[in-house]
């Protein structure tokens, strides 16, 4: 039997993922952890502590007899340029903290990367798995530190633990994080509460992007594969689509040809946007555990709105 730890459980990725493990595991293994304010809505096993504080995360998993854990907890771009220390104690303490307790207790583990772990010396265009990794935000930083901690963990210590580079991600579930790629949830909240919304980006930044019901079955996928097809234990390149603001906006216009985009860049945002790859490879991890995306953009354009719709209703 799995007892699952989902930390950063009310996020982006965790408002998807913990029904998804609720559902695959029971309802009564999971557990959520986290410090965002819990949605009225949410029903399962709540946990308290922070990933910081290794002793609090102990008594949660020997409590619990955790065999899995979902490190999630962590600050996004734009939220790390705005208080650099918070994120690197959050996003690398905390997950040195987990990847010693996955030691010690055998737990498995899955923990983010990001497309943030590139920088504007990558490759832009398809980057490939293996390439140079010189990114230029804090962020980022904890990222490339991140894998290589991971693989670490995996080398010296034989810690099951598994990462994917996560795109920009988009859900109606959590509202959007501070990030760079979260324009592309913000501009659904703007179309259906005011008809118009002013993108922080230049019109033609393209970035790799992801609805996120993709995101999270490429996650539990992963996370299923036998431990010998995983051949990479920094953390898999994974893509799905890529769009400029201007061809989203398009998209929305087919279906409310009335909306009104307009174009503000921020300074900060448009830098950390030029900073990343325009499309990623991912064809180690299609190979290795049989990664496919479904959602093209019309498809995941669709999907938000109905699902936001139904939400802010
Ligand atoms: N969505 C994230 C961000 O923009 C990318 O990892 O910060």
């Amino acid at each position: 039997m799995r007892n699952i730890l989902v930390t950063g459980a009310f996020g982006l990725v965790g408002s998807d993922l913990v029904p998804a493990l609720q559902k695959k595991f029971g309802s009564s293994h999971v557990f959520a952890l986290g410090n965002k304010t819990i949605p009225k809505e949410f029903k399962g096993q709540l946990v308290k502590g922070d990933v910081r504080d290794m002793a609090s995360l102990e008594k949660i998993i020997k409590k619990h007899n955790i065999t899995d854990v979902y490190h999630l907890a962590g600050l996004l771009s734009v939220g790390g340029e705005k208080n650099p220390d918070l994120a690197w104690d959050v996003n690398i303490n905390g997950l040195r903290n987990v990847l010693e307790l996955a030691r010690d207790y055998k737990l498995r583990v899955f923990w983010p990367s990001s497309i943030a772990a590139f920088g504007p010396t990558t490759p832009k265009k398809m980057t490939p798995q293996h390439t140079v990794l010189e990114p230029t935000t804090i962020y980022g930083a904890t990222k490339v530190t991140g894998e290589l901690l991971c693989q670490y963990y995996f080398v010296r210590w034989g810690v099951d633990v598994r990462s994917l580079r996560y795109p920009g991600l988009i859900g109606y579930k959590a509202p959007p994080g501070d990030g760079t790629t979260e324009y592309s949830v913000h501009i659904f909240y703007g179309l259906l509460k005011e008809n118009r919304y002013s993108v922080f980006l230049k019109a033609d930044a393209r970035l790799p992007m992801m609805y996120i019901d993709d995101a999270i079955r490429g996650t539990i996928k992963l996370m299923d594969a036998p431990s010998k097809k995983i051949t990479v234990r920094t953390s898999y390149n994974f893509a799905a689509i890529n769009f400029t603001p201007k061809e989203l906006v398009s998209e929305i216009k087919k279906l409310y040809p009335t909306f009104v985009a307009t174009y503000d860049p921020d300074p900060v945002k448009q830098k950390i946007a030029e900073s990343w790859p325009q499309s990623v490879d991912d064809r180690v991890a299609r190979k290795d555990w049989g990664w496919k995306p479904e959602f093209v953009l019309s498809k995941m354009t669709n999907v938000m709105i109905e699902g936001l719709k139904k939400k802010l209703q």
